[in-house]
């Protein structure tokens, strides 16, 4: 029987041009677009082409014409500094509109790139939609990446300028920013030719004179910005994220199909109306802060919420409890293992009865895959909806998710619920034929993907084609395996490259492989990544050393565990390795790291007929279960 939603669906897919033209209306063009979907040149396709906008005006200052302007825009709210603030829409404007000003005087004009590496503070989108207001690309890099990780990301957008934050603060950690800032500087060939450095009273940075400037004063004495008119199909902002190699990929987004769809989602997918308070407990550096910290609900005319603390620990597991009864949040997305990390220290619930959560509508899962123990454990609790939804940083919102908003579909635990408007999602084989309903296989989407997604990479259209575009012609491979079942539920199951999800956070283990592959005494190493009951995934490292060797295990292992952290930066939380004799391969070469995560794992595997020699896979095993994992191998 079909709903309201399957015949939306069903729309999109078969008139995309009608579905996402009138969602258009919903945005205040400058100039409407000449063309709905430009398909002129596939695999690229453009939305909105000839349509004029700015973004940012979107976002902030139509919302103050409109008469928001007394509504809180940004509530931030800071337990481990023990501050917090409220910002309305028209403190807002002004104070993005200076910060624009600023920019510019430094030079930064439309089209050029600003890196912004911010902890959670409000600054944070302030930035981004600073740069916005110029048409200026942002790059937010996470403040949990190394130096080493910035300046790979400043040489390949080339920033005019970079916005950063005189320090972070991780718990109980202060962790000064400004010096990883000159390190990646440094380190890098391209040179900015300004820094705007928010002071934060916990540390003073040291600015340096001539390329330093310092963002409150800088912001005082600037002239306000207009909002410059952009194109639809102009880049907003490059995402870096992990891809198969330690060089990361620039997801680009652009402006007019981005503003369309995260406002489309807002109400059909959340289920929220503006004025409203939305939550995303996630980090400006991911997509799903950029998505839904600062564009999603601020388009929508929603109050934000900008959160610097943790699920537990700051100061206890009922912070989410006390931050939705305070703020009256009606609607909490944020990463199953936050949940994981509550249900640990609170697995009764206890500090969830301390509050009164009257107003609390619905809680929205993403970043990995949803446990059932997690979903149930939180249905039990709060008597709301707990819903999975399914995305990555190259779609910008969710390809799969259960549309509170239009139809709210029985969930099945362990399942993403429905593809969502635009995507045409498939499971093929490695033949590119559809497999039949139930069978594992790649979840591709057939192109065009809707707004909102990439439209390439930055500097690297060929690596775009490459990557996504090649494997399954005519579709976008995500990169994710799994099944579609006889309702059209997609179940998401494994990636099919070496990306793992550690926490929430995207890390290519290639990209960690590299780093361990540089180290003196390492001949060959590989890294899986192992289950882990709170994070998902942690990574686990293999090396096998040089002949000769002469230095204590320990040592080295505790040499790559550091260089890691040096190199890639705390958030990898690359902290266990082991020495062995040899890598299990294939006769032709390939490492079988699939086998090892089984054995590590305790799942049951076949050995591959094409293994080399399979004496090996008991080394290993032993070798693992120096470290815990392994257990059910004998
Ligand atoms: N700046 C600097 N360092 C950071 C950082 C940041 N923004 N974010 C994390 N780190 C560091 C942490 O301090 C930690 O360092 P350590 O090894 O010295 O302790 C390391 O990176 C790993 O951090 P994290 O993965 O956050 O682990 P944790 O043990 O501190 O906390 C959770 C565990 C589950 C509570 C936490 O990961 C969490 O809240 N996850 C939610 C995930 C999320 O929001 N994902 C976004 C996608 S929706
Ligand atoms: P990121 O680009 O960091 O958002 O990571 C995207 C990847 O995270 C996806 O390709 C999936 O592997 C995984 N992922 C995100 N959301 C989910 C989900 N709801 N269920 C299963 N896996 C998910």
């Amino acid at each position: 029987m079909t709903n309201i939603f399957d015949e939306m669906f069903a729309r999109s897919i078969k008139d995309p041009e009608g579905f996402w033209g009138e969602a258009a209306q919903a945005i205040d063009w400058i100039k409407p677009c000449d063309q709905v979907l430009d398909a002129s040149k596939p695999p690229y396709y453009r939305w909105f082409r000839g349509g004029v906008l700015n973004t940012c005006y979107n976002a902030v200052d139509r919302h103050v014409a409109a008469g928001r302007g007394d509504q809180a825009a940004i509530i931030y709210d800071s337990p481990v500094t023990k501050s917090g603030r409220t910002i309305t829409y028209r403190e807002l404007q002004d104070e993005v509109s200076r910060v624009a000003g600023v920019l510019r005087s430094v030079g930064v004009e439309k089209g050029d790139r600003v890196i912004v590496y911010m902890p959670m503070i409000p600054e944070a989108p302030i930035a981004m939609l600073a740069c916005a207001r110029l048409g200026a690309v942002h790059s937010v890099v996470f403040g949990g990446f190394a130096p080493a990780e910035l300046a790979t990301r400043i040489n390949d957008a080339k920033p005019k300028a970079i916005i950063s934050a005189s320090c972070g603060v991780e718990g109980s950690k202060v962790l000064p920013y400004k010096p990883m800032l000159d390190a990646a500087i440094d380190q890098a060939t391209h040179k900015p030719a300004a820094c705007l450095i928010y002071q934060r009273p916990q540390v003073a940075a040291e600015l340096k004179p001539g390329r330093d400037h310092d963002w409150v004063s800088s912001a005082a004495a600037a002239t306000p910005a207009e909002c410059v008119p952009c194109a639809a199909t102009d880049p907003l902002y490059i995402l870096y994220t992990s891809g198969t190699t330690g060089q990361p990929k620039g997801i680009v987004r652009d402006h007019g199909g981005h503003a369309v769809a995260l406002y489309w989602t807002m109400k059909h997918i959340y289920n929220v109306e503006p004025g409203e308070v939305y939550w995303a407990a996630s980090d400006v550096g991911w997509v799903v802060g950029h998505s839904y910290i600062v564009y999603g609900p601020l388009l929508y005319g929603c109050t934000t919420v900008v959160y610097e603390g943790k699920p537990v620990g700051t100061p206890d597991a009922g912070a989410f409890w006390r931050m939705i009864s305070q703020h009256k949040i009606t609607t909490l997305f944020t990463a199953p293992t936050a949940f994981r990390a509550i249900k640990r220290d609170d697995p009764e619930g206890e500090f969830i009865k301390k509050y009164d959560l009257t107003g609390f509508r619905a809680l929205f899962l993403a970043g990995e895959r949803s446990d059932p123990d997690t979903i149930q454990w939180a249905e039990n609790r709060l008597h709301v909806p707990v819903l999975d939804h399914w995305w990555q940083t190259e779609t910008g919102w969710a390809i799969s998710g259960n549309p509170l908003g239009v139809h709210l579909f029985p969930v099945k635990y362990g399942s993403a619920t429905k593809p969502m408007p635009g995507w045409d999602v498939r499971i093929h084989n490695p033949e590119n034929e559809e497999v039949k309903r139930g069978d594992i296989g790649a979840i591709v989407v057939k192109l065009p993907l809707p707004p909102g997604s990439l439209p390439t990479l930055w500097n690297a259209d060929d690596r775009y084609v490459k990557s996504y575009l090649t494997e399954y012609p005519g579709c976008y491979q995500t990169g994710d395996a799994g099944f579609m079942d006889d309702d059209g539920y997609v179940n998401i199951m494994a990636r099919t490259d070496d990306i793992i999800n550690v926490a929430g956070h995207r890390l290519s283990t290639g990209g960690m492989e590299e780093v361990l592959a540089s180290h003196q005494d390492v001949a060959e190493c590989a890294v899986i990544g192992v289950a882990d009951q709170l994070k998902g995934q942690v990574p686990l490292g293999f090396l096998v050393l040089k002949a000769g060797v002469k230095r204590s295990h320990d040592d080295i292992v505790k040499d790559v565990v550091g260089l890691v952290r040096e190199k890639i930066g705390a958030v990898a939380d690359f902290k266990r390795a082991v020495v062995i004799d040899r890598l299990p391969k294939t006769r032709s070469g390939k490492i079988l790291r699939g086998t090892m995560q089984k054995i590590a794992d305790s799942v049951e595997f076949k050995v591959p007929a094409t293994i080399d020699d399979p004496a090996i896979l008991p080394e290993i095993a032993s070798a693992l279960k120096t470290l815990g994992y392994a257990k059910s191998s004998s």
